[in-house]
């Protein structure tokens, strides 16, 4: 039927995105990184995960969200009886930034491209960014923008309902923010009629 094609339309496009990302050279970042992380996940989600960048462990396995805070963002998904296959997980900024620096303009500015194109084809319902940078960048936020002014609170961009919340690293650093990052995958996974 109609859907089927459709689920083919999008995970094609999604594939040929991919295989021209992992061979990207357009930033500094290509110089060190073992793998890109390009995303993963259901490309029929309503519902898209945005971090900031891979870390040690997303770079050697060429996988999102795999260490330590992938996989405290994991176990919240399943608090929800949500399976982390089910949504669509990515970063802002594909490559390792050298000893988990935080991502520079330019490289930001180079990468961003390939995090439209995914939403355009994913067409999400609702965005969840992960953490002041995700959020800032994707909101087009002014730099210092604190993350606790902005979080749970509902941006819609286009045709998209956009929702900051805290990073899962920050979680592991900080428990008291789980009350408020559980409300807002909550409300998240409302939106998206995923429960
Ligand atoms: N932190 C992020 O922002 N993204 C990942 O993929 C892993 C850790």
């Amino acid at each position: 039927g109609k859907e089927n094609i459709n689920i083919e339309n999008d995970t094609d496009e999604l594939e040929k995105l991919k295989e021209k990302v992992l061979k990207c050279k357009k930033c500094r970042l290509a110089e060190t990184r073992h793998n890109v992380v390009f995303g993963e996940g259901n490309p029929k989600t309503n519902l898209m995960f945005i971090g900031e960048a891979p870390g040690e462990q997303e770079d050697l396995q060429g996988r999102p969200f795999v260490g330590r805070a992938g996989q405290l963002l994991t176990r919240f998904l399943n608090l929800f009886g949500i399976e982390r296959e089910r949504v669509y997980i990515t970063n802002i900024v594909k490559c390792r930034p050298p000893k988990n620096r935080n991502p520079q303009p330019d490289e930001i500015k180079t990468c961003y491209p390939y995090l439209n194109k995914q939403i355009e084809i994913i067409k999400p319902k609702v965005i969840l960014c992960l953490g002041a940078f995700a959020a800032r960048t994707v909101l087009n936020l002014p730099e210092k923008t604190p993350i606790s002014k902005i979080r749970g609170q509902e941006f819609k961009v286009k045709d998209y309902i956009v929702i900051p919340t805290f990073h899962p690293a920050y979680l592991l650093r900080n428990r008291r923010g789980e009350t408020d990052f559980q409300r807002d995958l909550e409300v998240a996974l409302r939106i998206a009629g995923m429960i």
